[in-house]
């Protein structure tokens, strides 16, 4: 048996294996298709302190080898997360971390520290990284001052494991990657959505709502590859790596560039079984190659 076991900070994974945050609902709606309690974790989709309609449709549009998206942040608000999504993810079978956005620095905090009231929630991930939201979101992302600003605030009131989720749509994230650490982040996560965009040539519009969306799926996964590698090499917190994964192969292509554990998002729409798909995957691949813990792997490139 391989040992697959791996530690964002005080948060022990089963497996290196989540789902990432908007591609697989609250976990509930697959538990009927997927063993729960054989995925590493699942980031639940991105909450904040007030609701959120999210963007007019159209909002995703296919592209070759990935898609559009420019949801907007779709949700209830924390108080509903708390009140009415808590009670029914609480007892799902591995780590529930909820993805926590914002349009200001005091709405993170105020939304981080609701979250940190749920006894069952042991990590956030903070989304500094959302390209398709008017205010907040990406705009912490993209400068060392920006994040700062957000993982200060939150680390001050949230007491547990403290993700912070990337942007792509920078010149250097190993720069923002030091900066969420010295502000306190137990872990970073990266990459988010790049900013991209489709045309209609027949109507001579652009294909999403809001002109421009976030390209996910196979098309980034070298950017996210390389983005991992340099920010792995950055920081001494643990990374998470996601961005186009698909099958095992790819997990173990971030896992040796650096990252310990990933995330799996776009292929959740082609196969929910993926994230478990990947882990029995990775399993099979370490023990071929005469693995015994999944942690040889980490950083060997
Ligand atoms: C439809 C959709 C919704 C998403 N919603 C969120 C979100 O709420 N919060 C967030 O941090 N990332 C969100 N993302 C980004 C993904 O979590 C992930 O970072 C990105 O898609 C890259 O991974 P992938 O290529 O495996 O999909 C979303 C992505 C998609 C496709």
């Amino acid at each position: 048996m391989v040992d697959l076991n791996v530690k964002i900070n005080q948060l022990e994974l089963s497996n290196p294996v989540m789902t990432a945050s908007g591609t697989f609902g609250y976990g509930l709606e697959f538990a009927d298709l997927v063993p729960l309690d054989e995925i590493g974790g699942i980031i639940v989709k991105g909450t904040t302190l007030e609701h959120r309609e999210g963007n007019d449709y159209p909002r995703m549009t296919e592209t070759a080898s990935g898609m559009l998206n420019c949801v907007g942040l779709q949700n209830k608000g924390a108080d509903y997360f708390c009140e009415h999504i808590y009670p029914q993810v609480k007892d799902i079978p591995t780590h529930i971390i909820v993805n926590v956005s914002g349009n200001s620095v005091d709405s993170y905090a105020a939304c981080a520290a609701k979250i940190d009231t749920l006894d069952k929630i042991p990590a956030i991930e903070l989304n500094i990284s959302c390209p398709n939201v008017k205010e907040g979101g990406m705009s912490f992302g993209v400068s060392c001052d920006g994040a700062s600003s957000v993982v200060r605030a939150v680390r001050r009131v949230y007491h547990k494991t403290l993700i912070v989720k990337l942007s792509p749509n920078v010149t250097d994230i190993a720069d923002i990657a030091r900066a969420c650490e010295a502000e306190g982040a137990d872990s970073v996560s990266l990459i988010n959505t790049l900013m991209g965009m489709a045309i209609d040539i027949e109507r001579r519009k652009p294909k999403l709502s809001i002109r421009t969306g976030g390209l996910s799926g196979p098309a980034v996964k070298p950017v996210a590859v390389r983005m991992v590698w340099d920010v792995a090499h950055a920081v001494k917190i643990p990374v998470i790596g996601l961005g186009g994964i698909m099958n095992a192969e790819d997990a173990i292509e971030f896992m040796m560039a650096g990252a310990t554990a990933v995330q799996i998002g776009t292929a959740n729409f082609i196969d929910p079984m993926v994230t478990f798909k990947v882990k029995t995957g990775i399993a099979d691949w370490l023990e071929r190659h005469g693995c015994k813990s999944v942690q040889e792997i980490i950083g060997a490139v």
